[in-house]
C-alpha cells in the first residue's frame, strides 16, 4: 500500500506502476460505467483522483461505486497514469473496494464543504477528515520534528524528568489517591543541566487556571531546554534560533498547507514567516518598553485601558502594541522586575530587576518565557525567604548549588501556540487533538 504523498510526489517517474492506496472520499463524480473519486488519505492536502472505468476495472468494482459517497473509505488497487492536462496522475483502477461506506450521507458531520472552526469542534473524531485539521496536523507533527531535529543536532538530551513540585492536585482519583500533575518541567531538569550541560523536555503540562480565552487550555505541550555555562545572550539567542529553525522547517516541508492557510486562514501568512527567518527580532529591557509604552504618542495612539508603569506585569494590549502595532515582529523583553517573577530567576547588581526573557510575538503575545536561574546559594535562599518559599521540599533544588553549581539557563515554548503562529489559526483548541480547557478538561 503506498500513500497518496508518494503516488503524488512520484508522479511522472511512476506512471505504468501499479499501487494500492486507500483513503477517505472528499467528492465523487459518476457517469454510466465511469467515476472519478478524489481520495484523500491525510499525507498530503492533494488528493489522490481514483478514476473506475468498465473495461478496466473489474464488475466488483463497478457495482461498488455505488456506495461511494463523501465520507465512504475506500481502497483502490490500479495503475498510475498521467491526469489528463499531463500535470500529475491518477490511479487507474483495476479493483475498487468500499471499505466502509456511509448509508445515510445526510447523517455525515464533516460532510459540509465548509463548516465553522466552531462547529467542527463538535466533531472533535472526525475533524481530522477536513483539509484545516489535517493540514494543522502535518505542520504540528513537523514543528515536533524540528523541534528535536533542532536540539539533537545541537547535542541536547531528553531526559524527560518527571516532576512533582509546583504541580497541582487535579485527579482524585489516581490509585484512590490524589496525583499531581505537571506544570512546568523545569525545576527537575535543571538537575541534568547541572550534570549533563543541555538539555530539553517536550511534554504534556497541565494548569488549572480559569483562562477562557483563544490562547490558553488546561493541558497544553511545553518543551522546555535548560543549558549549562550560559547567561541571558545565549538563551535569547537559542530562543530566536530555535524559533527560524521550526518556521523554515515549516516553510520548506508543509508548502502546501502554508499555502492553505496563506489563502484561506491569513493572508500574507507565508511573506510573514519568511521574515521570521530573515530578520532579527527585537531585543528590549523591560525598563525600555515601559519607557516606550509611556511615551505620549504611543498613549495617545494606542488609548490603552490601563496606563502601562514601572512594576506592573504587562497587560496583553501593551505586549501587543510592542509587536503588532511597533515592531511588527517578535520582541524579546528582557530583565523584568523582580517582584512580578518567580524566585529562581537570577537577581542583576541593581536590585530591582531579574535576568528574565519572554518572547512576545504578534497576533499571540507571549510565546516563550525563560530567564537565568539564580545558581548563588546565599542568594536563592535569601529569595525564598523573601517570597515565603518554602524549603523543605527543595533541598534537593538547593543542592545543585551546594555541590558543584553552575550558571545556566532556559526558557519554556508553548507547543500549541508555535503551532497557531506557524499557521495563523486563532484557536488554540483547534490546533491539538482533544482540546482539555475549563469545563472540557474531565475527559
Ligand atoms: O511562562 P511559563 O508559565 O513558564 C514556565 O513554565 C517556565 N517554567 C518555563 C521555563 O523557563 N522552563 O510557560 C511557558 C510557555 C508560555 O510562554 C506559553 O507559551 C505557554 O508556555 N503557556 C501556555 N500555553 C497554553 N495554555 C496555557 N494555559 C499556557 N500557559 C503557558
Ligand atoms: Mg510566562
Amino acid at each position: 500500500r503506498a500513500r497518496a504523498s508518494e503516488v503524488l510526489t512520484a508522479g511522472a517517474a511512476i506512471i505504468g506502476q501499479t499501487v494500492t492506496v486507500g483513503g477517505w472520499v472528499r467528492s465523487a463524480r459518476k457517469q454510466s460505467g465511469l467515476a472519478f473519486i478524489d481520495v484523500s488519505d491525510g499525507s498530503t492536502m492533494a488528493k489522490l483522483q481514483f478514476v473506475v472505468k468498465e473495461g478496466i476495472a473489474d464488475a466488483d468494482s463497478i457495482a461498488a461505486v455505488a456506495k461511494v459517497g463523501t465520507g465512504a473509505c475506500v481502497r483502490g488497487t490500479g495503475k498510475v497514469v498521467a491526469t489528463r492536462d499531463g500535470k500529475s496522475v491518477e490511479l487507474e483502477c483495476t479493483s475498487l473496494s468500499v471499505m466502509g461506506d456511509i448509508p445515510d450521507p445526510s447523517k455525515y458531520p464533516v460532510a459540509k464543504a465548509r463548516l465553522s472552526m466552531e462547529a467542527l469542534r463538535e466533531h472533535q473524531h472526525l475533524r481530522p477528515r477536513t483539509n484545516a485539521l489535517a493540514a494543522v496536523t502535518r505542520v504540528r507533527n513537523a514543528c515536533a520534528f524540528a523541534t528535536h531535529r533542532f536540539f539533537q543536532e545541537r547535542g541536547f538530551l531528553a531526559p524527560s524528568p518527571r516532576t512533582e513540585d509546583g504541580s497541582i492536585d487535579y485527579s482524585k482519583d489516581f490509585f484512590g489517591n490524589p496525583a499531581g500533575l505537571t506544570v512546568s518541567g523545569q525545576l527537575q531538569v535543571e538537575s541534568f543541566a547541572c550534570s549533563m550541560s543541555d538539555v530539553y523536555t517536550f511534554g504534556p503540562t497541565f494548569r488549572a487556571e480559569n483562562s477562557h480565552t483563544s490562547r490558553h487550555l488546561s493541558e497544553f505541550w511545553m518543551i522546555e531546554p535548560e543549558i549549562a555555562f550560559a547567561g541571558l545572550e545565549e538563551d535569547m539567542s537559542l530562543a530566536e534560533d530555535y524559533l527560524k529553525y521550526c518556521t523554515a522547517y515549516v516553510l520548506e516541508h508543509c508548502a502546501a498547507d502554508i499555502e492553505f492557510f496563506d489563502q484561506r486562514v491569513e493572508k500574507g501568512l507565508r511573506d510573514r514567516l519568511q521574515n521570521v527567518v530573515n530578520e532579527d527580532f527585537v531585543r528590549l529591557s523591560y525598563t525600555d518598553a515601559i519607557e516606550i509604552l509611556c511615551r505620549p504618542e504611543v498613549l495617545k495612539k494606542a488609548k490603552f485601558s490601563i496606563k502601562p508603569s514601572w512594576g506592573m506585569d504587562m497587560r496583553s494590549e501593551h505586549e501587543r502594541y510592542l509587536t503588532d502595532v511597533m515592531f511588527k515582529k517578535p520582541v524579546i523583553v528582557n530583565n523584568y522586575p523582580k517582584d512580578i517573577k518567580a524566585f529562581y530567576m537570577r537577581a542583576n547588581d541593581d536590585g530591582r530587576t531579574v535576568q528574565a526573557m519572554d518572547v512576545l510575538v504578534p497576533r499571540i503575545g507571549e510565546l516563550m518565557g525563560g530567564s537565568v536561574r539564580e545558581e548563588r546559594l546565599d542568594v536563592l535562599e535569601k529569595r525564598m525567604e523573601e517570597m515565603d518559599v518554602p524549603k523543605d521540599n527543595m533541598q534537593w533544588y538547593l543542592d545543585l548549588r551546594r555541590f558543584g553549581t553552575v550558571p545556566h539557563a532556559g526558557f519554556g515554548l508553548g507547543f500549541e501556540r508555535l503551532v497557531m503562529y506557524v499557521t495563523g489559526m486563532e484557536n488554540i483548541r483547534d490546533v491539538i487533538p482533544f482540546p482539555r480547557y475549563p469545563g472540557h478538561a474531565d475527559v
